[in-house]
């Protein structure tokens, strides 16, 4: 057997940049399942649907970006990897440029959790249409997850990852109305800081990540009672929370 040059036998054994994701975008698609056309909305990079395709999660993805400079990032990078057939490059914002059906799933990533709600609400029967959408907000996961619970998402499936000593939620769901179920009796009443569903598949990082929001309330209240005051949505984060870590390390009654 022809000795190997040691320079190529360096580059093989090192993962190109691209095929090394983060454990955030990792964790999105292991929520995402199967699909035909995945749309990446605010694609920037456009790892996630080189990786999706790479693993044969999608036969096609459509990326596009509110960005132009974003986009053209994704179309670089899937040039790069020779994938350039099998995407299309949409430069608009959130499925403005899509049309009904095109799509069967979608992810939006990295992107606030008000501005994630914002998209699905002016997508309209496009974001209602599919059958999956991950989602991954950067911060607002109540205010994202309250308007899937009160606009007749079903809520298919949680995730916690920990990326770069960051804790993220993601949550895959379909607009659903008929199987679309309130929030579970056990959980506090209109609080939607964290899931039910990861918290009845007791999701391994979500207790780590429970902790650690107790942790900052309870150093906001304390500075707060410092200069006199109590603030009443601070003591409601932090009670709720406190109820949630022990409805994880106990029984959950539904
Ligand atoms: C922080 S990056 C996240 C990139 C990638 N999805 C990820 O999670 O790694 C957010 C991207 O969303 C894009 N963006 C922001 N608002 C958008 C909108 N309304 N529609 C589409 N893209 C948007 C930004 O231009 C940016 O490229």
């Amino acid at each position: 057997m022809e000795a190997m040059d040691p320079r190529s036998a360096k580059a093989a054994q090192k993962p190109r940049r691209e095929a090394v994701l983060s454990p955030r975008l990792g964790a999105a698609l292991a929520l995402l399942g199967e699909s035909e056309v995945l749309a990446d909305i605010g694609c920037d990079h456009g790892r996630t649907g080189v990786r999706a395709l790479r693993d044969g999660r999608c036969k096609r993805v459509i990326a596009s970006d509110i960005s132009a400079p974003s986009l053209n990032k994704a179309r670089l990078l899937a040039e790069k990897q020779g994938l350039e057939g099998s995407f299309e490059f949409r430069h608009c914002g959130g499925f403005d440029g899509y049309s009904e059906g095109e799509a069967d799933a979608a992810v939006l990533l990295g992107m606030g959790g008000e501005l994630i709600a914002s998209i699905l609400e002016s997508g309209g029967r496009i974001a209602q249409k599919l059958s999956r959408i991950v989602m991954q907000p950067m911060r607002g996961e109540a205010e994202l997850r309250e308007y899937l619970y009160k606009n007749g998402y079903h809520i298919l499936d949680e995730t916690v990852c920990l990326d770069a000593g960051r804790y993220y939620q993601l949550i895959a769901a379909r607009f659903d109305p008929e199987n679309a179920e309130p929030l579970p009796s056990f959980m506090p009443e209109n609080w939607y800081q964290f899931g039910a569903l990861a918290l009845i598949k007791r999701e391994p990082l979500l207790l780590a990540m429970m902790e650690r929001y107790l942790s900052i309330m309870e150093e906001k209240l304390e500075r707060a009672a410092r200069s006199g005051e109590l603030p009443e949505a601070l003591t409601r984060e932090r009670d709720n929370t406190k109820a949630l870590i022990e409805l994880y390390k106990g029984d959950l009654v539904s």
